[in-house]
């Protein structure tokens, strides 16, 4: 029989397209850890699952479906996660249909223990997998397990305009490549994170174009080892594509992060010192002020080449502030390979470190090369002079800046005061200052009056 339809629908019986995707609507709640890559990856996924009628949530109760994108970088990474999930999929009892995914570095490192010994698990997804979540989702529907870990050569998620999960609109993560081809000794990266591969740098111009005409500020370029970023195509290395990224706006800040050491090139330094808006940061991750460590490490430079890198930068860039990552009691290390880190962190004179414990990776080549042989007392003690040190160079840093004029752009409310703001120098050291005519997105020239060892202090001037 031909199916009749009326000639004339009542307009409130005819429910549009956007109403009805609205009631078939699922909600995702998305958990974020590790690093900048990381969260970067978190908004590739919510624009896969957006496609797929899926709307974000802040509050996992709600949630149809929980994923939890993960770090490996140290055991202490990983328990956290796992202590998270236990909270989490207690959430199971009062919602029958919620699905629970863990995504990222855990799942690609222990894929088969989460499905063994987590069965509240329904997806397990690597970081190069996320466009099969669509029909992973699919597989979970009846109960069985999603999984793949498959990792890429070629997947940079290229073509996905991520949706921004950071609320503030000022500042996003823009992934220019992915993976690791260094495989330093201590660390899982390249095996959670697959061999490195960089994005076609057309797609990446077009991400910031879209991201300043929704009004954005500043975009931070992420990779492993930024510098050694490569397009084949049209010959663009990581200088290139910065010098590009920074033409596109006057007004934009241009961040980046991480910078290898043993590529750290002088095109670079001279791109940074000509463009206003790149700004005058650099992270360049020593771990180890001794060369038999950074040799055991397989860093590839040693403390002197090192050193004449600080000095290239700081002769070219004098404003410029620097960072680090610091491992204290890698395998092997004796009281003299720490003094020397010490007195590293002294001489550069470190304005921020991330300072770390060693934490031994499974399946690394330290793991299976070179025992975890200096006491835990030991490398807790080293900890903490690394930890007090920095404390005092970050102040040191800070009270070198009092009485000078900065360039801020705005952030948002201080989390203490609502009446006050906070927003980043171009080194990227936090202000906080009066609220006074100013709002999240402006930039304001502030002077420095006061600090501590993690904030400063200011007040407009004209
Ligand atoms: N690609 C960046 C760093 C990525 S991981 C670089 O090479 O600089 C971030 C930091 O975690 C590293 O710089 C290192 O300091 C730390 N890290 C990595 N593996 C670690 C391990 N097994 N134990 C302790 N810290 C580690
Ligand atoms: Fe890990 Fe070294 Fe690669 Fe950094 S450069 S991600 S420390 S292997
Ligand atoms: Fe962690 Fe993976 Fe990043 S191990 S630091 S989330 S690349």
């Amino acid at each position: 029989m031909i199916p009749v339809f009326p000639d004339i629908l009542e307009l409130e019986d005819c429910l549009s397209l956007h109403e009805i995707k609205k009631m078939t609507q699922k909600k995702l709640y998305i958990e974020t850890y590790g690093c900048q890559m990381n969260v970067a990856d978190s908004e590739v996924v919510s624009s896969i699952l957006k496609e797929e009628n899926y709307a974000i949530t802040n509050d996992a109760k709600e949630a149809d479906l929980i994923l939890i994108n993960t770090c490996s970088i140290r055991d202490n990474a990983e328990v956290r996660v796992k202590g998270r999930l236990d909270n989490l999929k207690i959430l199971k009892k009062d919602n029958k249909n919620l699905k629970i995914g863990i995504l990222g570095c855990m799942a690609e490192r222990i894929k088969d223990k989460i499905l063994e010994d987590e069965p509240a698990v329904d997806l397990v997804v690597g970081p190069d997998a996320y466009r099969d979540l669509p029909k992973l989702l699919n597989t979970i529907s009846d109960g069985s397990k999603g999984v793949n870990t498959l990792l890429s050569l070629e997947e940079t998620y290229a073509d996905i305009n991520p949706v921004r999960l950071d609320e503030n609109n000022v500042s996003a993560f823009v992934s220019i490549m992915r993976g690791c081809n260094n495989l330093c000794s201590y660390c899982v990266v390249p095996y959670t994170r697959g061999r490195e591969r960089s994005r076609d740098p057309e797609t990446i111009i077009r991400e910031v174009r879209n991201l300043i005409k929704n009004g954005y500020k500043e975009v931070t370029l992420l990779g492993q080892n930024v510098n050694s970023f490569y397009w084949e195509a049209d010959n663009t290395d990581f200088p290139a594509l910065l010098e590009r990224v920074a033409l596109q706006d006057s007004s934009l800040r241009v961040r980046y992060s991480t910078s290898h050491p043993k590529d750290l090139s002088d095109k670079l330094i001279e791109v940074m010192t000509k463009h206003d808006n790149i700004c005058k940061s650099i992270h360049l991750p020593v771990q180890s002020g001794s060369n038999q460590v950074l040799n055991k490490m397989k860093r590839r430079y040693t403390r002197e080449s090192y050193l004449e890198r600080i000095s290239a930068i700081k002769n070219a860039m004098p404003e410029a502030s620097i960072s680090s990552d610091i491992i204290a009691g890698f395998c092997d290390e004796t009281e003299k390979d720490h003094q020397d880190t010490l007195s590293l962190m002294k001489e550069v004179g470190y304005d921020f470190s991330y300072m770390f414990k060693y934490s031994e990776r499974p399946g690394t080549f330290a793991a299976k090369k070179f025992p975890d042989d200096v006491p835990e007392e030991i490398k807790s003690r080293r900890l903490s002079e690394i930890i007090e040190l920095q404390n005092k160079l970050s102040l040191e840093s800070k009270q070198k800046d009092i009485g000078k004029v900065f360039e801020v752009l705005i952030e948002g409310s201080s989390k203490k005061s609502d009446s006050e703001l906070f927003g980043r120098t171009s080194q990227n050291k936090v202000v906080v200052f009066p609220k006074t005519n100013y709002k999240t997105g402006d930039y304001a020239m502030l002077k420095i009056t006061e600090c501590s060892s993690a904030t400063l202090r200011g007040i407009p001037v004209n």
